[in-house]
């Protein structure tokens, strides 16, 4: 079932930074099947753990390349990540408590990911655009 489609709007232009996010988006969607196949609550984790922590390493990526290039607002963006990866450790805490992980937590990922991209990494996408006209 595919919820989160990747299309070129997203696209950044930095190689490594795009690869992941297609990542991401597969990850979502791999998590969304777990639902739609109907099954069962143990099966879900894997995907789920698999999601945290890729996106974890996402971001380390995204932070490490913000400083690389000087980006002004990287603490803030910086803070956005955690905020998410907040919720979702504590989502994650719940399902291994044995509390249902519902589809709307897929949604929520899906959505999530689709506007910090296009909103929120492009701003820093922009920045590196300008250093490079600058230059
Ligand atoms: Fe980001």
């Amino acid at each position: 079932m595919t919820i989160a489609i990747w299309n070129s709007r997203y696209e950044t232009g930095i190689e490594i930074i795009d690869a992941q996010h297609q990542d991401l988006f597969a990850a979502v969607n791999q998590l969304a099947d777990s639902f739609h196949e109907g099954r069962a609550q143990d099966q879900t984790g894997p995907s789920l753990d698999f999601l945290i922590r890729y996106t974890t390493e996402h971001f380390q990526t995204e932070e490490q390349h913000m400083r690389e290039i000087g980006f002004p607002y990287w603490m803030e963006h910086a803070e956005e990540h955690t905020r998410l990866l907040e919720k979702a450790e504590a989502l994650q805490a719940d399902h291994a408590l044995g509390k249902v992980v519902t589809m709307e937590l897929v949604i929520f990922f899906a959505d999530w990911l689709k506007h910090h991209i296009n909103d929120v990494d492009l701003q820093y996408v922009e920045f590196l655009k300008e250093q490079r006209r600058e230059d």
